[in-house]
């Protein structure tokens, strides 16, 4: 069934410094993804907090936004047929260690803060998520 979505990824700051940024979007891209839009930029801690202010009540809510705002980030919008699970399954569980074989934060991820890429967890942020970034 036909059930095209868009979601929000993000490479992370970690991929980015290992240059990783075009190798992954060749595999989101060969999993038949589309990249609408993409940029490359470096935000201020202040926007982390606001992208992320689900998780302010989290103990590791202060890194999470310090780091994503420490280097470059590749920001993109994903299409696909059913893009915002599509997507989480290809990124793999939020700690690499517990990511499966073939994901993207199995391959790339470091540790469960450096995991290498976000994706939205549903439609309804993923809209939220994409209108943070591409507002215009
Ligand atoms: P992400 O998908 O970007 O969403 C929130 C991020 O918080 C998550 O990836 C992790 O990189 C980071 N994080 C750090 N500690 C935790 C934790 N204990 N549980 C979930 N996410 C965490």
């Amino acid at each position: 069934m036909n059930n095209i979505e868009q979601t929000l990824s993000i490479i992370k700051p970690d991929a980015v410094e290992r240059n990783l940024d075009n190798e992954i979007k060749e595999i989101f891209k060969n999993k038949g993804f589309s990249i609408l839009r993409e940029k490359k930029i470096q935000i201020e801690k202040s926007e982390a907090e606001k992208f992320y202010k689900v998780h302010e009540t989290k103990p590791f809510y202060n890194d999470l936004c310090s780091y994503l705002s420490s280097g470059p980030i590749v920001v993109m919008i994903l299409e696909k047929n059913n893009a915002v699970l599509e997507n989480r399954a290809l990124m793999g569980s939020t700690n690499p260690k517990e990511a499966e074989e073939g994901t993207i934060r199995k391959k790339y991820g470091l540790s469960i803060d450096k995991n290498s890429v976000h994706g939205s967890d549903s439609i309804e942020n993923a809209k939220i998520e994409i209108d943070f970034f591409f507002r215009d």
